[in-house]
């Protein structure tokens, strides 16, 4: 995995290969802001082999002939490797990124499970049969897209990949994955079992490297089949006029300002703690973080006041203790981008706790849970994605309000509802424009159900069995059972 320079290798053909530029970059614990590796870093170059290998693995290797018997049972085996490794795991994406290692731990528990529903769903896809008028019987089948180009970001490292490779190997593609730049080591770990849990060279192939200089020719490569992204809604949209010159089948999972609305009437507990784990989880660096919480304004003040108290004994510490609930965002760009928002929201609205840098930490991009409140819906903090411990809060007078507000946004990704009215909760979870939707709770996701976005948040849907249709084609077959000629000529 690592050459004689201890640079962590590029993952090609089933070899861990150097690359043409020599090139390397380092990679941070954001709690130290040491280096904890270098990377050898993948250019157009290396990304073409890369595509070349998934292409001829698909196309005449042994992938091609799998069935989905023995796709399963090596999505069954990456599975139980990633529980038996889930402790070097978990540690590993918590050193990285920074995140508590309690939720290390929830993540890699969650990349067996999808590994796991993917190993079951692969032998399930039937075909169908078409109740055509001419004497034929006419199928649908459905085949695998081809080369699958799977570009995800640093927040959930391995999660984001094993949502998209876990689909697509289940469907029969081959990968060309490219981790985020800040966060490569866990897929790399993963790419040391594939080999003993039965993938053929080539079927999964790994860069790694920056956005402009390996992500976008993976985009435009033309024997990509699909793009799947998820990332910013920036890239996301050049992404999709990037994929527009060879025409690629592109998903796309991209940012949000997903609503928290708060109802008089729902448990007082629970909506303090549910309104607080919405943002803070992982440090707010979370695609349907509720960095919105619309609170009715019978309860404004009070909700105010005892949000910033509970935000106030959040524990933040080292990502490696166990008692820690919130670490340092992921890199230095991400403090510099969620500093600068912190810099507004003082301009834009009144602060109930936090608004800057933890100062017990001397080291690490460590940033404090931040409240700001008062917040007007057209303020930047409100429309702007922020990607880090910052919640909005935000007043409103009734329910059509509330939906008003909620739905007043660029991005639909996520929204939840509290309230023990269930009348009222469930008219307003049909009129909001989201694609995933709670009730008195906030961000549980099951691999079982369909996650994406509405509006400017994305397209396509990632788990469950629509994540899997996403990397199917679908093929009509007509045959004919007339023995007759045509007999037009
Ligand atoms: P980004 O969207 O630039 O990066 C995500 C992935 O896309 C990385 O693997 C990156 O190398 C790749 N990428 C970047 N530019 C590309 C290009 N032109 N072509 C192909 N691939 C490209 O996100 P970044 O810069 O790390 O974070 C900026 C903001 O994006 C965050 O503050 C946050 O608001 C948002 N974001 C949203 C995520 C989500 O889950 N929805 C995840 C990460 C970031
Ligand atoms: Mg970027």
């Amino acid at each position: 995995m690592q050459s004689e320079q201890g640079a962590y290798q590029l993952y090609i053909d089933g070899q861990w290969v150097g690359n043409q530029s020599g090139k390397t970059f380092p990679v941070y614990d954001p709690s130290t802001e040491e280096v904890l590796a270098d990377i050898v870093e993948a250019g157009a170059y290396e990304v073409d082999l890369a595509v070349q290998a998934a292409r001829r693995a698909f196309d005449s290797g042994p992938w091609a002939s799998s069935t989905p018997q023995s796709r399963a049972r090596i999505l069954f085996n990456l599975a139980a490797k990633v529980r038996e490794q889930l402790t070097p795991l978990a540690e590993m994406e918590t050193r990285n990124t920074g995140k508590p290692i309690v939720e290390g731990e929830g993540d890699i528990e969650a990349v067996a499970e999808v590994f796991e529903y993917y190993a079951g769903l692969a032998t399930k896809i039937p075909g169908l049969v078409n109740p055509v008028s001419a004497n034929a019987l006419s199928l649908s089948l459905k085949e695998p897209i081809g080369v699958a180009g799977l570009i995800v970001p640093w927040n959930y490292p391995l999660l984001m990949a094993a949502w998209k490779l876990a689909p697509a190997l289940a469907a029969g593609c081959t990968c060309v994955l490219k981790p985020a730049e800040q966060t490569p080591l866990t897929a790399m770990m993963l790419a040391q079992w594939f080999e003993e849990a039965g993938l053929p060279p080539g079927v999964v192939n790994i860069v790694n490297g920056f956005g402009e200089s390996c992500g976008a020719p993976i985009v435009e490569h033309p024997l990509v089949d699909k793009i799947a992204f998820t990332g910013s809604t920036e890239v996301g949209k050049s992404i999709v006029k990037l994929a527009a010159n060879t025409l690629k089948r592109v998903t796309l999972e991209l940012g949000g300002k997903s609503p928290n609305i708060f109802f008089a009437d729902a448990d007082w507990e629970a909506s303090i703690d549910g309104a607080l784990f919405g943002i803070f989880i992982n440090q707010g660096e979370v695609c349907s973080a509720g960095s919105r919480i619309l609170v009715e304004r019978s309860i404004y003040s009070k909700f105010v006041e005892a949000m910033a108290a509970k935000a106030k004994t959040i524990r933040l510490g080292a990502p490696m203790d166990r008692e820690t609930r919130m670490g340092p965002v992921v890199s230095k760009d991400q403090y510099d981008r969620v500093s600068s928002y912190l810099a507004i929201g003082r301009g834009e609205a009144r602060l109930a706790s936090g608004g800057g840098r933890a100062v017990q930490f001397d080291k690490g991009y460590y940033i404090e849970p931040t409240i700001f409140y008062d917040v007007d819906n057209s303020a930047r903090i409100a429309r702007e994605e922020i990607f880090g411990p910052v919640a909005a809060v935000i007043p409103f007078d009734a329910e059509p309000d509330a939906v008003r507000i909620a739905n007043d946004t660029p991005y639909g990704l996520a929204a939840a509802v509290w309230s023990r009215d269930i009348y009222k909760a469930f008219r307003v979870v049909k009129q909001l424009r989201a694609g995933i939707v709670w009730v008195n709770h906030m961000q549980p996701t099951c691999v079982e159900a369909p996650w994406g976005g509405y509006k400017q948040s994305g397209t396509g849907r990632e788990l469950g069995p629509w994540g899997i249709e996403e990397y199917l084609e679908t093929k009509q077959v007509h045959i004919n059972l007339s023995e007759k000629p045509i007999g037009w000529y």
